[in-house]
């Protein structure tokens, strides 16, 4: 569900949307190609628990798939060529498999990106056509390209008759980002939308890629709450926090901080950079309140869940200065409701969403009060979603009566 401030009503996005999703792709294609699409692919973007910027550190990240996704509706063609059609950009790309050459729309060269990075893994691809449409969110830190990456995979794979192993082809579509798109993204997002599971939150540890499924109470809901804002440079931010992540590694002769013990950390940190030392400090404290919190997940205790989450965001404003005023109201306001365990900004910083943990039977009610105290005070126009965990990146068979 999605609403904002001045709405007095929540409107209906949610899985069922995905019905809705899949039916609009479906129909894009019928009136694009004359014919049925032979099946419809999905990925899920994503919204991030805890365990912030731990990812290319080797730690640990507690994420869960969302039921917002990007769909194509498709069938295979008989050369290599690839053709898809945008419905929310109104645009269209070509590609030769044979001759893959960057340029064009945007978010075309995320589709280009995997095509190259598959065949670059050695996958033999087969050229397909189709329609395309999305509801998560761009730019918001919901992992829009990872979602748009992992349905490009799972329409290559099906045209191609490839088997889906769905963390190779997140490994893919990160390989993908990294070299063709050139952003310098961990593995998160992509194996979130490839791997996620329904009503469950995933702790994963990003060194080994082990994914342990955690349930997420039926009495919890996730609130994702879009400031409204976004912040330019953030490529560049985030590369930079990456870099002091890695010189926080160096100083103490390690390849990844994921190794730095707290103790051996105490005891050197007078002599690093004092900007490093806080980096390295949100790292470590991070990932210790990500598996504290997978473990208050399990035993249900929202309350617990909820302070490490405050902890959390402290840690990234504070150590990791990835907030921002937004974001810092966002989590105030919501924190201060009743039926709110806890809140935090959530992805990459600088802008877009927070996220809070309410109680399902007040998550509409609490929604709205955020919203609109939101907008009092920032005079910015929020977006609250309320997410249920959903499955990763599928196919679904076509319902004819899609397009009766
Ligand atoms: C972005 C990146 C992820 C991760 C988060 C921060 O979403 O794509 O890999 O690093 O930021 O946790």
């Amino acid at each position: 569900m999605r609403y904002s401030a001045r709405a007095d009503k929540a409107t209906d996005c949610d899985p069922s949307d995905s019905g809705k999703g899949a039916e609009r792709v479906a129909r894009g294609f019928a009136r694009a190609f004359a014919g049925k699409p032979a099946w419809i692919a999905q990925a899920p973007g994503r919204v991030n628990l805890i365990g912030e910027h731990t990812d290319y550190n080797q730690g640990f990240v507690l994420p869960m798939a969302i039921d917002r996704a990007v769909w194509i509706a498709f069938r295979a063609r008989a050369d290599r060529r690839v053709r898809l059609d945008s419905l929310d950009y109104r645009q269209s790309i070509e590609f030769d498999l044979d001759a893959l050459q960057h340029g064009g729309a945007a978010w075309g060269e995320y589709t280009k990106a995997v095509a190259w990075a598959m065949q670059a893994g050695s996958h033999r691809l087969r050229g397909w056509e189709g329609v395309m449409s999305g509801e998560v969110p761009v730019g918001a830190g919901l992992s829009s390209s990872a979602a748009l990456e992992l349905a490009t995979a799972r329409a290559f794979a099906v045209a191609s008759d490839i088997a889906w192993d769905p963390p190779a082809m997140a490994r893919l579509a990160q390989r993908a980002e990294n070299e063709w798109v050139g952003v310098a993204c961990g593995i998160m997002d992509q194996l979130t939308s490839a791997c996620g599971v329904a009503q469950h939150a995933l702790r994963i540890d990003c060194r080994s890629l082990e994914i342990e499924s955690v349930l997420l109470p039926e009495s919890v809901s996730v609130l994702v709450l879009d400031t409204g804002t976004r912040r330019g440079l953030v490529t560049s931010a985030y590369n930079q926090r990456r870099e002091e992540c890695q010189s926080g590694a160096r100083a103490f002769g390690l390849n990844s901080l994921r190794d730095l013990t707290q103790d051996t950390f105490v005891s050197g940190e007078a002599r690093l950079d004092p900007v490093v030392r806080r980096r390295v400090r949100h790292v470590l404290s991070e990932n210790e309140r990500t598996l504290r919190a997978a473990q208050a997940l399990r035993d249900e205790d929202m309350g617990r869940v909820g302070r490490l989450m405050a902890e959390g965001h402290a840690s990234l404003r504070d150590d990791f200065e990835i907030s921002s005023p937004a974001l810092d109201a966002m989590v105030e306001i919501a924190s201060a409701q009743p039926g709110c365990w806890g809140a935090r900004m959530t992805g990459g910083g600088f802008g877009g969403c927070a996220i809070a943990l309410v109680e399902r039977e007040v998550a509409q009610v609490v929604g709205q009060a955020i919203a609109s105290e939101y907008q009092d005070r920032m005079k910015l126009q929020p977006a609250v979603y309320v997410c249920r965990a959903a499955d990763g990146a599928g196919v679904l068979p076509v319902k004819e009566d899609f397009l009766s």
